[in-house]
């Protein structure tokens, strides 16, 4: 069967890593009539969270930027997709150090190299007094999430499976209370884990997230990561360039709503979005939202007749927050001979939690710069810091302050000296950005297994959720990049074109999170034609 309406024009609504991509798929659909037209609410940029900056003061050279968004990229099965956009838009990534043995550990005021801690035959090597350690953390962890882990590995749908049986716990839980082979941890036992392993209160989300996170983490043994020298914006900014659709920017939608049908009592064909400042809505066939549920919701969706569920989980869904703090400096100081931090990722209980070397620019590759992530934090340790990223203010001279005062302890050097060195800083906070409303999606107990399905099936077949939080992969490119490759799935499937899911499928490959019997509650939201509950039926 040919498409029922010829051509068929899609409205994507976000101009970051999945309304590019969807976009990128729909083009080589253009031949069988698919059209598409993309509203971007910011003024001037593409790319969403893939984002960069860079320092103009001083003398500022090529390594004077950093990743304010996605940075880093482990080349793990599920990963694919990432790489192949990568070559797909030309580029290609440069080695990225996830961790070397020189990085730096520094809890309770106690420093140790990453070496020394692993050599140490102590459980307990910062002298924490924590009773009830029976192995170093990351095996203790390791213990109770392994399993998932190598599930997931094994068969991702039969894992995932298993998976969600647990996802009503949150991590916290699941170690205290249920335990792998039984084995339960006391309190004090989970905070020390939570405090070497992640985020302050990151155990409060879903077990099913420290899964995937550890998964994505820690694949295995020899997993080599990647970044984008010149910063990962500029992967958008070249899939935008190879657009054949329109994108338009400065567009922010108001409002999304399915159009009356013209023959009563049978279904709407069509949507209207509304842009602010246009008189007249814009017309699609299908509209596919890549917007971030707390901007989502502040969309009026009342003409979609949203149920009850659906819109549970766009007001509950949790965003994790995330900050960045990142520094211009006159000198490459972490890699002299006093500190030798050749990349990798040093840690700390103190407010500036993690300290992220560049992978660019090490030894003066790639031109000069001496720019570094002096910090970033999730969790309670970003909504803390977030409170003094303020541009130009004095509580944000203060954020700088305390994270030269850590960055001092941390590497032995005096907090004057690293003062002196500092050409100019840069922060920034993703709760507190107005398109983005959150780092990236991180849900709580019993939400993958509740609500996720509700927003990665299409509402009333024409509107499709997409964003890495309607992927199993948050916070991630790649999960973008899935939810996008699954809304073009569902419109073909809406027109029955499954020669074309085909043909994307080979063009693009195929996604796991979609194909599989675990994800068969979205096969039977798709094969659900009806709206229930609206006043068209
Ligand atoms: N991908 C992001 C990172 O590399 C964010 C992330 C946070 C991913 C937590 C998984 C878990 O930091």
């Amino acid at each position: 069967e040919r498409p029922a309406v010829v051509p068929v024009k899609v409205g994507i609504i976000g101009a970051g890593a999945a309304g590019l991509y969807a976009a990128m798929i729909l083009d080589t659909l253009r031949d069988e009539g698919f059209e598409y037209e993309i509203l971007e609410a910011d003024p001037e940029r593409v790319g969403g969270r893939m984002y960069t900056h860079h320092f103009e003061k001083g003398a500022a050279g090529p390594n004077d930027y950093y990743d304010i968004g996605a940075m880093r990229f482990p080349k793990i099965p599920f990963m694919d997709k990432t790489f192949e956009l990568f070559g797909r838009v030309g580029i290609t990534p440069i080695p990225y150090v996830m961790s070397i043995p020189q990085n730096i550990r520094y809890y309770n005021e106690k420093g140790l190299t990453v070496q020394a801690v692993k050599d140490s035959e102590s459980f307990d090597p910062f002298g924490t007094g924590v009773d009830g350690l029976t192995a170093k953390a990351d095996t203790m962890a390791d213990d109770q999430l392994g399993v998932f882990k190598a599930a997931l590995i094994e068969d991702f749908p039969s894992g995932w499976k298993k998976l969600m049986e647990y996802d009503s716990y949150s991590t916290r839980d699941y170690m205290m209370h249920m335990g792998t082979d039984g084995v339960r941890y006391p309190d004090k036992v989970v905070d020390f884990l939570e405090t070497f392993e992640t985020a302050s209160n990151l155990y409060d989300q879903a077990v099913t997230e420290s899964v995937m996170d550890s998964l994505d983490f820690d694949y295995g043994p020899d997993v080599d990561w990647f970044c984008i020298q010149g910063g990962a914006q500029q992967v958008a900014e070249r899939m935008a360039e190879g657009l054949k659709g329109s994108l338009l920017l400065g567009k922010r939608v108001k409002a999304i709503a399915f159009d009356k049908p013209s023959v009563p009592g049978t279904l709407p064909n069509t949507m209207s979005v509304t842009v602010a400042n246009e008189e007249q809505p814009r017309t699609y066939d299908h509209v596919i939202t890549t917007v971030p549920f707390g901007c989502l919701r502040m969309i009026d969706t009342t003409g979609c007749y949203l149920p009850w569920n659906l819109q549970t989980a766009m007001r509950t869904l949790h965003y994790d927050c995330a900050t960045k703090v990142a520094i211009q400096f006159s000198r490459r100081w972490w890699e002299e001979e006093d500190v030798q931090q050749y990349g990798g990722v040093s840690s700390t209980d103190r407010p500036t939690r993690t300290v992220v070397y560049p992978s660019y620019g090490i030894r003066g590759q790639g031109g000069a710069g001496a720019s570094m992530i002096v910090s970033y934090t999730w969790a309670q340790d970003a909504a803390r810091f977030g409170a003094l990223i303020q541009p130009g203010t004095e509580a944000e001279r203060r954020l700088i302050d305390q994270i030269l005062a850590d960055l001092a302890v941390m590497h032995n050097k005096s907090q004057e000296d690293l003062e002196n060195m500092m050409v100019d800083y840069h922060a920034f906070d993703w709760y507190n950005h107005e398109n983005s409303a959150g780092a990236y999606a991180m849900f709580g107990p019993g939400q993958f297994a509740n609500l996720f399905p509700e927003v990665s099936s299409p509402h009333g077949r024409l509107l499709h959720f997409a964003g890495e939080a309607t992927s199993v992969h948050h916070a991630w490119i790649v999960g973008a990049l899935n939810s996008a490759y699954r809304s073009v799935h569902q419109i073909l499937h809406h027109y029955k074109r499954e020669d074309l899911v085909a043909r994307i499928r080979q063009e693009f490959g195929a996604v796991d999170e979609i194909d599989d019997p675990a994800f068969e509650h979205l096969q039977l939201k798709l094969a659900k034609l009806s709206f229930q509950s609206t006043p068209f039926m």
